[in-house]
C-alpha cells in the first residue's frame, strides 16, 4: 500500500472494541450457560479466530452488525476437536488451551506459520502442573494435543509476565478440583478479572495474587466493549509528529494495565487531556482522550513498565525518532516473540525511513530529533508493525510503500482509511 504524507492530522475518532477483552468476554460467555451479548465488538481476524474455534467446540454464536450473540451451555456440552485453527491469534490459542483438557476427548490446536512458532512451553508446563496430558510439536510449539485429564488447581508462579497465560490458568482453575492460586510476577491487565465479576464468578484478586475455587459456572452477560486503546494508538503518532496535530479518542478504554505508553508519553513531554471518565463494566474504566502535537524529549523504558505497553512500543520507536536526546526500551525481550520479531522488524524498517535507532538483546535505542524520509519497506506479516509504518508514513518526506499491508485486518481492518481519511 501507498502512504502518502499528510500535511497535518486533525481528527476525532471512535474505536472498535477492545481485542483483548473481546476473546476473554467470548470465551467466558462460551462457558457459561445461557446467552450473552457482545456489543462494539472488534471484527478484525484475530477476534474471527476466537468465534470460529468458539464454533469448532460447538458453541453457536452470531456476529452481527452491532452484537455478538453467544449461547453457551456450560463446559459439558463443549464438542472436542482436532480441527482448532487460531490462525494468527496467540490469544485465541493460549486461552483456550485452559479449557481443553477438561473436554471428554482428545483436541488439537494449532495456528498459522508464526503462530506454530511461538512459544508455548508457557502454556504447556502450568496446565500439565495442574495435571493436564499434552503433547507438542518441535520445541514446545503447536499444534497442541490435549487428552481428557483430571486437572487440580495448585499454587502456579508463572515465570513470564504474561496476561495470556494469568488467563488461560484462570479459565481452567474454574473447572478443576481445589482452589487455584495464580501469583504473578508482574502485575499484568486484569480484563478477565473484571469479566470474571460480570459473570458473578467467586475469586478474590489482589496486584500480583489471583485465587480461583474451581467448579464453578459463569453467569451469561450483555457488555459493551471499550475502544481498544492498543488499536487507537496508533492515530497519537501522527498527533504528536505533525505540526498542528491533535486527536481525540471516544470511549477508550484507560485500564492502566493497558496504557503505559500514556504515561510514558507524558514523562516526553505529551499534554494528555482525560474527559468523560467513567466506569462501564466492573473496573474497566473509558474517556475521551485528546492529544496534541507536542515537542518531546528522549526516555528510557525499564523492564517493570514494559508490560503495561508492550504492544505499544514500535509505536514508541517511531515517536522516540522526534524526541530530543537518546531514548532506549530494555527489558522487552518478549517483543521477539510475538506476531514477528518486533525488536527486528522496528529496527529494520525505521532504518529504512532514516531512523538513527540500533537493535539491544532485549530492545532498541533511538537517537533523535530526525525527520523520517518515505521508503519501501515491509510489515513482516505483522498487525502492529503494518500499522506502525503507516503512521510514520504520514509525517515522513516522500512516499511510503508498505509491503504486505493487509497484516492491519488481523486487528483493525479500517485502519488505513480511518488514518488517511479516504
Ligand atoms: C494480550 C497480552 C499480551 C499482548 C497481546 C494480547 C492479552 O501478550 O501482547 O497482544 O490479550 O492477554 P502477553 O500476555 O504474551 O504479554
Amino acid at each position: 500500500m501507498l502512504i502518502r504524507p499528510a500535511k497535518s492530522f486533525r481528527r476525532i475518532i471512535s474505536l472498535p472494541g477492545d481485542k483483548s477483552i473481546f476473546h476473554r468476554s467470548a470465551i467466558l460467555a462460551a462457558l457459561a450457560r445461557g446467552t450473552s451479548k457482545i456489543y462494539n465488538y472488534p471484527k478484525g481476524n484475530d477476534a474471527l479466530s476466537t468465534l470460529s474455534c468458539l464454533q469448532e467446540l460447538g458453541v453457536s454464536n452470531f456476529p452481527e452488525p452491532e452484537c455478538c450473540i453467544v449461547h453457551g451451555s456450560g463446559i459439558d456440552k463443549l464438542i472436542p476437536s482436532k480441527n482448532l485453527d487460531a490462525r494468527n491469534s496467540g490469544t485465541t490459542l493460549r486461552l483456550i488451551s485452559g479449557i481443553l483438557p477438561h473436554l471428554s476427548g482428545t483436541s488439537i490446536i494449532t495456528g498459522d506459520a508464526s503462530l506454530q512458532k511461538r512459544p508455548m512451553k508457557r502454556v504447556i508446563e502450568p496446565l500439565a502442573l495442574m495435571g493436564a496430558k499434552i503433547k507438542y510439536t518441535g520445541n514446545f510449539n503447536a499444534p497442541l494435543t490435549f487428552h481428557p485429564s483430571r486437572m487440580q488447581n495448585r499454587e502456579i508462579t508463572p515465570q513470564t509476565a504474561s496476561a495470556q497465560i494469568k488467563s488461560m490458568l484462570m479459565l481452567s482453575a474454574l473447572f478443576s478440583e481445589g482452589t487455584a492460586l495464580i501469583k504473578e510476577i508482574r502485575p499484568t491487565r486484569n480484563h478477565l478479572e473484571n469479566l470474571f465479576s460480570l459473570a458473578k464468578i467467586d475469586f478474590s484478586a489482589s496486584e500480583t495474587l489471583i485465587s480461583v475455587p474451581g467448579k464453578q459456572t459463569p453467569q451469561p452477560f450483555s457488555l459493551t466493549l471499550p475502544g481498544d486503546f492498543s488499536s487507537g494508538a496508533f492515530f497519537i503518532a501522527p498527533a504528536l509528529m505533525l505540526s498542528g496535530g491533535v486527536v481525540t479518542l471516544k470511549n477508550v478504554g484507560i485500564n492502566p494495565g493497558r496504557t503505559g505508553f500514556l504515561s510514558v508519553l507524558q514523562r516526553m513531554g505529551a499534554e494528555i487531556i482525560y474527559k468523560n471518565r467513567s466506569f462501564i463494566f466492573s473496573g474497566e474504566e473509558i474517556c475521551d482522550l485528546t492529544i496534541s502535537h507536542n515537542k518531546l524529549n528522549a526516555t528510557i523504558i525499564t523492564e517493570d513498565e514494559v508490560v503495561t505497553l508492550i504492544d505499544e512500543l514500535p509505536l514508541f520507536a517511531l515517536i522516540a525518532t522526534i524526541a530530543d536526546g537518546v531514548s532506549r526500551v530494555k527489558g522487552a525481550k518478549e517483543l521477539r516473540v510475538k506476531e514477528s520479531d518486533r525488536i527486528k522488524a522496528v529496527v529494520s524498517e525505521l532504518s529504512k525511513m532514516g531512523a538513527v535507532i540500533r537493535e539491544l538483546p532485549d530492545g532498541f535505542e533511538i537517537e533523535g530529533p530526525v525527520r523520517l524520509k518515505g521508503a519501501q519497506v515491509d510489515s513482516q506479516g505483522d498487525h502492529r508493525i503494518a500499522m506502525m509504518l503507516a503512521a510514520a508514513a504520514l509525517s515522513a518526506k516522500g512516499e511510503t510503500f508498505i509491503n504486505k499491508s493487509k497484516a492491519a485486518d488481523i486487528s483493525y481492518p479500517e485502519f488505513y482509511k480511518i488514518l488517511t481519511n479516504t
